[in-house]
């Protein structure tokens, strides 16, 4: 097949192409409309045509004659724990637990938070929801209460799905207690609460609100796939913004299916009854898209895996699960393999597995540095493919083709943008950059099916957020360049996203929580560079007149509090007091010049003409040096 063929075409007749791609799915009804504009402008694809996505993603399979055929490999090194679920066992357990969500009355529409670990339940909780057209919000189980708490207020779920821990590598984390501080600190009350029992932690049920998500599925009435719209959302993904309020990405789930069973066809390479393995987590994009609900549309079986990449129980961990379930793709984030190659430089555990199953290897969810890719590429001897995509998107947006054709390889490029991204390179006005020139990277409207319409409850800020600053574009939030040939090469946020171990964070929802520390006049979190995690958040922060704390003491505080507020992933681990924080004469700190002195000495720094005052660039450089921040960490 030919890229450039079907790349055009799908810039040339969107419809045409994603019609031909939705025709490959069985809906109850077929749409009406392939793209339309709502009252606001904006785009929905596939107005009119009904499915289920659950019955896409089971039922069909089953109904196809692949109910035998394992769905879902369930690996938990840390509950010592392998089970298989087949296609016809997976519908089975989905039917039910679609019945006991509506035996607690949730029906087409209503949501669900499902706050659980890397267990079969979450997946099983995710498909039921659709089933019945509920509308599932999965958070992330490495979030604090106060995150949860913000998401149930504003999606105010008829029900909280969670279990009763995770486990951190041998840490057993119980979840209990911060589903109820969440509850107590939302203004919304869910009706209900359901814990799947794990042996590691108990729960003490609160009668009447919380249940016991076993017993209930065992008396529920088995429910059928309910057809629901292409356009009624199937999910709410939060993600961070600029702001202390997470962005809830809505997904529709006719779009969504579409696309996704085109990418694992074009983009993955994958085939019915062949095995994809995802090492992420349900709580983020990259697990609702690749661990859940492409692989099952597609037919395939999906590896869920409870565990690290290293110390579970070793860094031989993604060797081991590659070779026990024969994936013949892997998809994880580079900062897993960079925590393998710290531990294994000369990869020696390898060498007792049989990987030869083994295709090609998918990295995305922050740059792929150089050494990585180099690591990678030498140490397992096939394509080692990076993919740029975002929440908002829900699939890739650059990626290399591997079941079109292959492009070659530049080094620091994802390739070429996947069809039906139409990917420009805009200055701050918005004209267009040429080759090679680095600016902000756009997407002409509309985005192909399956990205977001809009967010949850809030179509102010999706048009103010992604749509106001370059009229009839997305305004991606990443820079970039393309080059002469139609590579894109992605240089990082223009906002104040920081990416810490593939996990997306806000720096001004840190700077909300330090700012409210009592002795906190104000304060600047930026990311800055890290061996391992990619990027860490530091806080330079300028204490109340009066204040009296020591640096060791507030550096405590502060992190303690990020952890409680946000959580352990946000890994604040250092801060820095400065009389002042340098800002340009308007009051807009300085951030770039703070990000750039951690990589580079105080006299290659440009000092902006717009500073209020030089000295502050130079304190901070002090700080750093007195810190060991950035640059100074090993010395
Ligand atoms: N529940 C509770 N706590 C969690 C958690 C979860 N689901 N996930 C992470 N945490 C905690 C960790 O235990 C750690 O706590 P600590 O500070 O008390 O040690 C903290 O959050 C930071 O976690 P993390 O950033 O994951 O660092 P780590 O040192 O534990 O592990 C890696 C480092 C690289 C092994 C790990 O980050 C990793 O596997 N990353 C891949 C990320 C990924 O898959 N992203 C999805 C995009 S594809
Ligand atoms: P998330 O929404 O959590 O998937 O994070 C999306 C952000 O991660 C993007 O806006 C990018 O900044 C970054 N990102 C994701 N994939 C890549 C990639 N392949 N290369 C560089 N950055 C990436």
């Amino acid at each position: 097949m030919d890229y450039a063929k079907i790349y055009q075409e799908s810039i040339r007749d969107p419809e045409g192409f994603w019609k031909k791609q939705a025709d490959r799915l069985a809906w109850h009804e077929p749409p009406q409309q392939i793209l339309s504009q709502d009252e606001n402008g904006f785009y929905h694809w596939f107005k009119g045509g009904k499915l289920n996505i659950s019955y896409l993603a089971l039922d069909a399979h089953v109904d196809a004659g692949r109910g035998d055929q394992v769905a879902i490999y369930y690996d938990s090194p840390v509950s010592n724990t392998k089970t298989s679920f087949t296609y016809r066992q997976l519908r089975d357990d989905v039917t039910k637990a679609a019945g006991m969500l509506r035996s607690l009355g949730v029906g087409h529409g209503d949501r669900v938070v499902i706050y659980m670990p890397m267990i079969p339940e979450a997946v099983i909780a995710m498909l039921a929801c659709a089933r019945l057209g509920a509308i599932h919000s999965v958070v992330f189980g490495g979030f604090a209460a106060n995150e949860l708490a913000i998401r149930i207020d504003d999606a105010e779920p008829k029900a909280v799905l969670t279990a009763s821990c995770g486990i951190e590598f041998e840490r057993v984390i119980p979840y209990q207690p911060l589903v109820n501080e969440a509850l107590k600190r939302a203004n919304h009350s869910p009706n209900h609460v359901v814990y799947v029992k794990r042996p590691e932690a108990e729960v003490e049920l609160q009668p009447g609100r919380d249940h016991d998500w076993h017993e209930l599925v065992a008396k529920a009435e088995p429910a059928d796939a309910v057809p629901v719209d292409a356009t009624d959302p199937l999910y709410i993904l939060y993600t961070s913004g600029t702001t202390g309020k997470p962005k809830g990405v809505v997904r529709e789930g006719g779009g969504y299916a579409v696309a996704l069973n085109w990418s694992m066809e074009a983009i993955y390479d994958l085939h019915p009854g062949e095995v994809f393995w995802t090492a992420s987590d349900v709580g983020w994009v990259v697990g609702h898209s690749y661990i859940v609900y492409a692989p099952l549309i597609r037919g395939c079986s999906s590896v869920v895996y409870e565990g690290k990449p290293v110390r579970t129980p070793d860094a031989g961990a993604f060797w081991r699960v590659i070779s026990e379930y024969g994936a013949k793709a892997f998809f994880t984030a580079p900062t897993a393999f960079r925590a393998v190659k710290k531990e294994d430089p000369e990869a020696q555990h390898l060498g007792k597995y049989d990987i030869s199953c083994l295709k090609n290897v998918f990295v995305a969810g922050e740059r792929l540095d150089p050494p990585t890719y180099e690591w990678l590429a030498d140490t397992l001897k096939r394509p080692v493919i990076d993919h740029w995509w975002q929440t908002e998107t829900g699939w890739p947006i650059v990626a290399n083709p591997m079941g079109i054709e292959p492009h070659a390889v530049k080094s620091g490029s994802a390739t070429k943008p996947v069809a039906g991204y139409d990917i420009r390179v805009l200055d701050d006005a918005g004209a267009e950059l040429p080759a090679r020139e680095q600016g902000n990277l756009a997407i002409k409207l509309p985005l192909p099916p399956g990205c977001l319409p809009t967010l949850w409850n809030d179509d102010e800020r999706f048009r103010k957020s992604y749509l106001e600053r370059f009229p009839g574009f997305y305004d991606t939030s990443d820079g970039g360049f393309i080059d002469e040939d139609g590579y894109v090469f992605i240089m990082g946020r223009v906002d104040d996203v920081i990416n810490v171990a593939g996990h997306r964070l806000s720096t001004g929802e840190m700077e909300e929580v330090i700012g409210d520390h009592a002795a906190v006049a104000e304060c600047a979190v930026v990311g800055i560079h890290d061996e391992l995690k990619g990027e860490l958040p530091v806080a330079f922060v300028v204490l109340k007149d009066g204040a009296d704390i020591e640096q060791e003491q507030l550096e405590k505080e502060l992190v303690k509090r990020i952890r409680d507020e946000i959580g352990a992933i946000a890994a604040l681990r250092q801060v820095a007091i400065v009389q002042k924080l340098p800002k340009t004469r308007s009051g807009k700190i300085l951030r770039k010049s703070i990000r750039t002195l951690a990589k580079e000495d105080r006299n290659s720094v440009p000092t902006p003409s717009t500073i209020d005052d030089p000295g502050s660039l130079d304190e901070i450089a002090d700080a750093m040096q007195n810190h060991r921040i950035g640059r100074y960490a090993n010395q």
